[in-house]
């Protein structure tokens, strides 16, 4: 196994007018739901090619469809954080040593496996951040407010079309 991915928390001179004293713990707020958006990026896209059964193209489709959102999400999440002058620390190995998402189900195959696994997960995410908005409302950062706020109404409608399979 490699190394666990250390990175440094680099940060450079701002002229974003943030309170300097909130700017490093935004920095740090936003690299570790970066982490878990990378890793629950890699975590879809597994299911978009692996699912399985009846119900296969249209599964593959709408998994492929919030892949796509959650990779709009990382940019956000990572630019933000160069935008108050920080390090984003989004490679897969520093993602996954960060992420707060559960694992994976590797033995989800068919369509009801991978939608439980993923409502799960998915919702783990979402509800991170979720707690993240109020953190960086703590942080007196509205425009973070603001990115974490839309980025969780999005994941909650994406949350809505996996559960929707299983709410009948
Ligand atoms: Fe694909």
């Amino acid at each position: 196994m490699a190394k666990a991915a250390t990175a440094p928390a680099r940060t450079y001179p701002s002229s974003v007018g943030v309170p300097e004293n909130n700017r490093q713990a935004l920095i740090s707020l936003l690299n570790l739901r970066l982490a878990d958006s990378v890793d629950i990026h890699s975590q879809v896209k597994w299911a978009h090619w692996n699912v399985k059964g009846k119900d296969f193209y249209q599964l593959h489709l709408l998994f492929d469809s919030i892949a796509t959102h959650l990779e709009d999400h990382v940019d956000t999440i990572a630019e933000r954080v160069a935008a108050l002058g920080g390090t984003a620390n989004g490679t897969i190995r520093e993602s996954a040593a960060k992420s707060s998402i559960p694992e994976a189900d590797l033995n989800a195959a068919d369509g009801p496996a991978m939608v439980k696994f993923l409502v799960h997960n998915v919702g783990h995410y979402t509800n991170a951040l979720r707690t993240a908005v109020k953190e960086a409302e703590g942080l007196d950062d509205a425009v973070t407010v603001d990115l974490f706020t839309s980025i969780t109404r999005e994941m909650d409608k994406d949350l809505w079309f996996l559960e929707a399979h299983i709410q009948a």
